[in-house]
């Protein structure tokens, strides 16, 4: 079989891809990866390094105007696009030409959570000011809006009433690292969802 190829596009700190990254080596399953960034200051690139994967850095001009980007990832050719922790929108020329192939995970359980502006710790600080009892993940595909394309898998997890938006985060995360590999995996065929 050939190598799967996924195309990372991620902002900020990486866990998710490295994570990724290490599941597939670990389990010796052959594959191909790029992190595609927007931001060059973003830890994801250092850890791309240590991890001897490529990795592009581009702007908003190359996202959604010139073509530049939607070039490269057609050159890269990816069995799937994973969005983890990616902040910006991906533009409609994307989903079209990568129907069903690109999938993001948010950290809360949507549709509660969701939209422009809802990221990373905001979600959490959200969820804990109005008292939830339970947050999760939402693994889903992308479509033209933020956060609202078919849901692939949900998985909760309980909050405590003493929870701190850090403790969720903390919480989330490990949902995220532990069902985020498996299902891209099975998105690939490679195992059972
Ligand atoms: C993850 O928790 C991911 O779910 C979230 O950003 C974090 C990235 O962490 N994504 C969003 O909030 C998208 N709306 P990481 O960079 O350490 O993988």
């Amino acid at each position: 079989m050939s190598p799967k190829k996924i195309a990372f596009f991620a902002s900020g700190s990486g866990s998710n891809v490295e994570n990724i990254v290490l599941y597939f080596r670990e389990k010796e399953i052959a594959a191909q990866f790029l992190v595609l960034c927007n931001n060059p200051n973003a830890y994801v690139l250092q850890r791309a390094d240590k991890l001897g994967i490529e990795s592009i850095v581009f702007d908003k001009k190359a996202l959604t105007e010139s073509g530049e980007v939607l070039r490269q990832l057609q050159a890269f050719n990816p069995d799937l696009i994973v969005l983890a922790g990616f902040l910006w929108l991906m533009p409609a020329s994307f989903v079209q030409a990568f129907p069903n192939r690109i999938v993001n995970i948010h950290p809360a359980l949507l549709p509660k959570y969701g939209g422009k502006g809802m990221y990373g710790m905001r979600v959490h600080e959200a969820v804990v000011a109005n008292n939830e009892k339970e947050s999760g993940i939402t693994i889903h595909y992308v479509n033209e809006h933020y956060d609202e394309g078919a849901y692939i898998c949900q998985v909760t997890c309980a909050i405590a009433p003493h929870d701190s938006p850090e403790d969720v985060a903390q919480k989330v995360h490990q949902l995220e690292y532990a069902h985020f590999p498996k299902t891209i995996a099975a998105l690939l065929n490679l195992a059972p969802l």
